[in-house]
């Protein structure tokens, strides 16, 4: 059996009459950026999302840089970001002239909101992204409150988290302005990039509308140096008809993920992605720990034919990119243990049940 960790091709298979009107109706109408398909797209992300106002853009990469470039983020300033993490979650701090600040893991895969609430009480960072990882909100209120006491910015990366709520609260409800992220790999992933902000603030938005293309205005006058940072119309359209199915969608990568921990739970060397009590999770990933196990049962799924990966292998402090902002004394040990422990299984509604049985038989068939 060969059950690869994503399968695009298997998706494009099952709703490939739909992707392919959606090309044949922009291709007709013809207006490939910017077309009816982005204006319905920013209307469904505001009702998935439960924010007033939403700006479809180039990637998320992009619009977390346009969300701190908003927020007045300036050469110099402090800004709290989670070591565990995809690199894009910190890269646009640095392109905005600031300094990242790392913080290690926590709990269950999530950033250290302790470290990172003290970080805000001493006023040692102007700003905190908090990253939603793998598809489940952690609670953002404790956090909020902080930076909001404080005057901190917060800006809440939900690259991973579109239809996740945390007691019925999405991203966006107690922050600055949230990030999403339709990369392929996303529960509503485009067949290309893109990605969006959504926010309560309507002056937020017009700005971001503006840094979207060429700093130009409603009147068209160019009002200040922008980029072109758009989401071509056939992807707006394929993103919105897959955020018609999200909740369906999520119930099948739940009903897989319960099927993963029922076998997990049977093994006491391994801990099982937790579900926080309140929190709906779409299980963007399934993110199992298999302690010093980790790499042996990765060649012995990979010896089944079945496709896995690591989320993620190297923490940010590990990452070339990153050196100049860690310190001799920094530490990250949670980030490291979990690079060295974790493990992703294949994680999509197109797996089939014979897939997830071949699955689980097989992690039960490992030598633990
Ligand atoms: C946590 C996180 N932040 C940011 C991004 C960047 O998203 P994009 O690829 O749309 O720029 C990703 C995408 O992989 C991500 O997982």
């Amino acid at each position: 059996m060969n059950i690869p960790f994503m399968r695009l091709d298997r998706q494009f298979e099952q709703h490939k009459d739909t992707i392919m009107a959606l090309c044949e109706q922009v291709f007709s109408h013809g207006r490939v950026l910017q077309g009816p398909e982005v204006a319905k797209l920013e209307n469904q992300l505001c009702e998935v999302m439960g924010t007033k106002h939403a700006v479809a853009v180039g990637s998320a990469t992009d619009a977390l840089f346009f969300a701190l470039v908003t927020a007045g983020i300036k050469p110099g300033d402090k800004i709290a970001v989670p070591a565990m993490t995809f690199v894009a979650s910190a890269s646009p701090v640095i392109r905005a002239g600031a300094t990242p600040v790392f913080v290690d893991a926590g709990e269950n895969y999530q950033p250290d909101i302790t470290k990172t609430i003290e970080l805000v009480n001493s006023g040692s960072v102007q700003a905190v992204i908090a990253v939603h990882l793998y598809g489940q909100l952690f609670d953002i209120t404790p956090l909020a409150d902080a930076c909001r006491a404080k005057g901190v910015i917060l800006i809440e990366d939900a690259a991973q988290a579109i239809g996740a709520t945390f007691n019925g609260s999405s991203p966006g409800a107690q922050s600055f302005a949230a990030s999403l992220s339709f990369d392929p790999m996303k529960v509503a992933g485009a067949f290309g990039s893109g990605g969006a902000i959504v926010t309560n603030d309507s002056a937020v938005t017009e700005r971001i509308k503006r840094l979207r293309y060429h700093g130009r205005d409603d009147s068209r006058t160019y009002l200040e140096l922008g980029y072109n940072s758009q989401i071509a119309s056939i992807q707006a359209g394929i993103v919105g008809f897959k955020l018609d199915h999200l909740e369906e969608w999520a119930k099948r990568r739940q009903h897989i993920a319960r099927r993963y921990t029922s076998v997990l739970d049977e093994i006491s060397s391994t801990t099982p992605p937790l579900e926080i009590p309140g929190s709906h999770h779409v299980f963007h990933k399934y993110v199992m720990t298999a302690g010093e196990n980790r790499d042996r049962l990765r060649e012995h799924l990979s010896a089944a034919g079945i496709g896995t990966m690591i989320h993620y292998a190297s923490p940010l402090h590990k990452v070339p990119v990153f050196a100049d902002y860690i310190t001799e004394n920094d530490a990250f040990p949670e980030s490291e243990r979990l690079s060295h422990e974790a493990l992703s299984l294949p994680m999509y509604p197109e797996l089939d049940d014979d897939d997830v049985d071949y699955i689980c038989e097989t992690l039960t068939s490992f030598n633990w």
